[in-house]
Order: C-alpha cells, then structure tokens, then sequence
C-alpha cells in the first residue's frame, strides 16, 4: 500500500506520521515545492521509527511527482492555511490552483489513485477535483467532516462530563465555520441520546462551538490547526486501504442524493478500497433537511468563484 501526501506542512506531516504510527501502509511519499523540506520532515519522521515502532518507510521528495507514481491513495493538504479572522472561503484565490495543478500531477503518475482533498476551501477543492480530473466520483473524497465530528465528540463529552470514547456524534453539511450541521438529536452517551444528560441550551453551545473549532484553534494558534485534521485524514486513509467499510462523514460529489446535486458536501458515506462505497441517506427531520440545504447553498456559491 502507498500513499502519497503532498504538502510537507504542518497537516500533511502529521497525517503522514500518523499514518506511519499505525503501519498499515508499506509506503508514505511526502511531497512538498519547497526544497529540502519533505526530506527533512520525512527523514525526521523516519528516525521516530525505532521510538514509535513501525516499519512504514516515508519518504520526502521536492517537486518530483514522478516518486509518487503509482500510489493508491493521495492526499492534498497542498495551499495555504487561513489566519485569524479569516474564513477558509478566502483562500480560493490561491488554493484553487494549486489543487487544479496538484491534482493533475497526481493522477498522471497514479492513474487509480483515491484522492483525499483537504485544502480550503475544502468542499469547493473537492468539487474542482472532480472537475478537473474527471475520475470517477467515488475516487474522489474531501476530509472536513471526519475533523468536524471529532470537534463535536470533544465538545460533548466536555458538556457531559464524560471519557471521549463513549460519546458519538456526526457532523454532516459544509466544512465552513457558518455551514457545518452537528447532528445533535442524533448524537448519544454510550447508546443514549445525549438530550437526555445535557439540556437544549446547552447543546446548543456545543453546536455553535463545534462550527467554529477551526477558526478558534486558528485564534489561540495564529495558523490553521494540524494534530486533529492530520488523524482525521489518517483514520479515512487506514478506512480506504484496509477496506474497513466504516462510515465517516465526507465532502461527497451529489447527483440527488439529500435532494442536492452538482456539489461536493459533508453527508456520511461508507469507506473502503474503492474509495466512496456508497452514500448514506439519513432520515433527517424538517430542521436538519433546511440546515443543509442552506448549507448547500453556501457551498455553491463559493464554487461559483471557481472558473471550471
Ligand atoms: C480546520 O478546520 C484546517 O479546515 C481545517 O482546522
């Protein structure tokens, strides 16, 4: 199994040592323009090996996608990271053709790769993707969700009082600070609706803290965040190349599915060696339904700022 990351940043070196710590690939490429940079990065990461116990040999490379040929699974981190006060929305400009390039690049060295994408604006790099690469749809996955709903596990279990692992929850619609949707009603304590420890006020808090989690790490640390987005990328990673069927939710490209179409949008799908399995359609009530639709709005008119 070898996976490529492009972009030796703070995000695409940690999904690559995480993906490295749970050795289920044979390989990581880690790419990066700047010179030097990934080798450093990847030679740094390759000297945790004996520490961290795993056999996964990452490698670093500047510029040269040739080392990246054939890899099944590649990972876009590529572009640059918002700073504070600023909405991932504003960093199309230039990201927008970096992921075209990117994107192209990959794919001619690695013509059956799965693409993950994670540069901002996320959904709306998804999409241009798809667009600009024309593979086919369930080979083609935006990371946000998975990153958003672990910011809303850990936003529950501080308003319950309770260990991470027995709170569940999802996140599903757009990953902006104003369009994520926190599947509240839906979100349980060890198999019990959460509405059942923590009052509606209360739950409403962790939505709202939930959407801006990005934007308030982007605060506190003057740059986006990378520990969380970084595991988030990793668990699909591991979720696509050990054909784990497990569902997460991700930006998906939608031909009707929730009543949408023509966009890249959070909704849960189920992971495994194709890539996008299939698509979970949720039973979501009236309130949810708008949510996401308004979300989808929001979506779509940042992709109108694209020239695809
Ligand atoms: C985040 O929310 C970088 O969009 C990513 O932290």
């Amino acid at each position: 199994m070898k996976v490529t990351v492009v972009g030796a940043g703070a995000v695409g070196a940690s999904c690559a040592e995480y993906i490295a710590i749970k050795d289920f690939a044979s390989e990581v490429v880690l790419l990066d323009i700047k010179e030097g940079f990934a080798e450093g990065k990847a030679m740094d990461l390759m000297q945790t090996a004996s520490l961290n116990g795993f056999d996964t040999k990452i490698t670093g490379v500047t510029n040269d996608y040739s080392k990246t040929a054939n890899s099944d699974i590649c990972v876009i981190t590529s572009g640059i990271p918002r700073k504070p006060g600023m909405t991932r929305e504003e960093l199309i400009g230039i990201n927008a053709g970096i992921v075209k390039s990117v994107s192209s690049s990959l794919i001619e060295h690695s013509p059956n790769t799965i693409l993950i994408v994670v540069s901002n604006p996320m959904d709306t790099m998804t999409y241009l993707a798809h667009k600009s690469t024309n593979l086919p749809k369930n080979r083609i996955i935006g990371m946000g969700g998975a990153l958003d709903s672990a910011r809303f596990k850990y936003r529950l279990a501080e308003a319950l009082g309770a260990p991470i692992s027995d709170v569940d929850g999802m996140v599903i619609g757009g990953h902006s600070d104003v369009g994520m949707v926190p599947l509240t009603r839906l979100a349980t304590r060890n198999s019990v609706p959460v509405s059942e420890f923590i009052s509606e006020d209360r739950l409403s808090q962790v939505k709202e803290d939930t959407k801006v989690g990005g934007a308030t790490l982007t605060k506190l640390l003057g740059t986006s965040a990378w520990y969380a987005p970084g595991a988030a990328v990793s668990a699909l990673v591991q979720a696509i190349a050990c054909d784990q069927k497990k569902m997460f939710p991700c930006s998906a490209l939608l031909s009707g599915e929730y009543g949408l179409s023509d966009l890249c949008i959070g909704v849960p799908v189920i992971l495994g060696r194709n890539g996008i399995e299939s698509i979970v359609e949720l039973d979501l009530n009236d309130a949810e339904k708008e949510h996401l639709n308004t979300s989808a709005e929001g979506v779509k008119k940042t992709n109108g700022l694209l020239d695809v």
